[in-house]
């Protein structure tokens, strides 16, 4: 929460099965697209939410298997449960507040009369939430007869329907929209209400993002018929929402472009660098850039040139250092020479992504940049921590920078500590 002294710019508040992630895209593109764009320009001022109906376990398993970002705020369980950057902090506040008119054991006694449920694994059920299975053409006589058993029995319950499959039910003040219109009030409070804030979902438990005043909403491509139909039925009318011809995260970067929320190019459909408009020049921007490159050079995408190497030499400081997670130094110079023995060595596979890009101006022309950068090959997860000095080259930033010194240090538990090449 903490994070930005001012508004953010854009706050997404994204789901993320079959939204923000999408399962049938095994390349990840759309997501690395969206990475990228959200590094390269956005990090530094704005604001990621992941509001997913997983719980902290499953939510942590996504984590595992594909290449997403940290988000600042992840709303897991359907809205019940509130966490805060990187560590996760819970939010206590919200629990307390969920407590009221709420009794799982009423719940649970309750639906065990309804052969129709099929109760979901346990790590799916939370203090906050009862999930159950059920057939789509049992669905609403079920929701119907349960929320009457449930009202009589003197809770105040919300029942939702997602993905054609899945029932949850929740106290009445919980659900993605209500942890949405919480953090709001939480803003505002503090006067950091969003300039903007985009919602994205493509399903029931999304439903209640979109109905939040003044948010604008994106129904990705792929969206499913319970969410389309509420949308026909309650926020036909409103301009602010779409239906992006685009799926899951590539919908997201449409939206963004369509609403004219800021930038909408993600630097993974530039070619060249040189492609890049000047006012997107940001320590970020280089950063990813750079790695997108490297991605590139290793995948043999960009043509094997002795040029290439000597333009990336000349944006490094000529006594700059690079330490290696093992301690070791090496000139950056050297490092980029190395560089031509590694020119296509992952041409298969190789994904290469920065995460939780942030910068701090030390000098007149000079920021300190920290960063996750991962690497992803095969079966294999590598990730250092690194920071970065850069340096910009003219008094305007978009003359560029140049590569100080580079430090990395393996992130705890990402492995591959064996690894003994020089590259970055
Ligand atoms: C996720 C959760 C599941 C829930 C569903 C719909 O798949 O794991 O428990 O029912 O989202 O909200
Ligand atoms: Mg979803």
């Amino acid at each position: 929460m903490d994070r930005l002294n001012n508004p953010a710019r854009l706050m997404i508040v994204s789901d993320l099965d079959h939204t923000m992630v999408d399962h049938h895209d095994s390349e990840n593109l759309s997501l690395l697209r969206f990475n990228a764009l959200w590094e390269a320009n956005y990090r530094h001022d704005s604001l990621l939410v992941f509001s997913t109906g997983r719980s902290p376990t499953l939510y942590k398993q996504l984590r595992k298997e594909k290449p997403m970002l940290t988000p600042d705020i992840t709303i897991m369980s359907v809205g019940t449960e509130i966490t805060y950057g990187n560590s996760m902090v819970p939010d206590n506040g919200w629990v307390q507040f969920l407590n009221q008119k709420w009794d799982k054991n009423i719940v649970m006694e309750e639906t065990r009369k309804f052969p129709e449920l099929k109760l979901q694994s346990e790590t799916e059920q939370r203090p906050h939430k009862v999930s159950f299975y059920v057939d789509k053409d049992k669905a609403r006589d079920v929701m119907r007869a349960l929320s009457e058993q449930l009202e009589k029995r003197g809770l105040d319950v919300k029942i939702i329907y997602s993905g054609g499959m899945d029932l949850d039910i929740l106290p009445q003040g919980a659900g993605k929209g209500q942890a949405l219109a919480y953090l709001l009030k939480k803003f505002k409070a503090e006067g950091k209400l969003p300039n903007n804030t985009l919602v994205c979902g493509d399903s029931g438990n999304d439903a209640e993002l979109f109905s939040i005043p003044d948010v604008y909403g994106v129904m990705v491509s792929n969206a499913q018929e319970e969410l389309l139909q509420w949308h026909a039925e309650n926020a036909k009318n409103n301009p602010k929402i779409i239906h992006a011809t685009e799926r899951c995260a590539s919908g997201i970067i449409q939206a963004i472009g369509q609403f004219s929320l800021g930038p909408n190019t993600s630097p993974r459909d530039l070619k060249c660098s040189s492609e890049c408009k000047m006012e997107d020049t940001n320590p970020g921007h280089e950063i990813v850039k750079f790695y997108l490159f490297y991605e590139r050079w290793r995948r043999a995408e960009v043509e094997n040139s002795d040029q290439s190497l000597e333009k990336l030499k000349a944006v490094c400081y000529p006594s700059g250092v690079f330490i290696h997670p093992s301690g070791v130094e090496r000139p950056l110079h050297d490092c980029i020479s190395a560089m031509k023995n590694c020119y296509g060595n992952k041409r298969k596979g190789l994904r290469v992504w920065v995460d939780r890009v942030s910068s701090a101006q030390i000098s007149s022309d000079t920021w300190l940049v920290k960063f996750d950068k991962w690497e992803l090959s095969g079966e294999e997860w590598q990730c250092c921590r690194t920071t970065v000095i850069l340096r910009s080259r003219a008094a305007s930033l978009s003359d560029g920078f140049t590569w100080m010194h580079v430090h990395q240090t393996w992130l705890e538990g990402s492995g591959a500590k064996n690894q003994t090449n020089w590259l970055f």
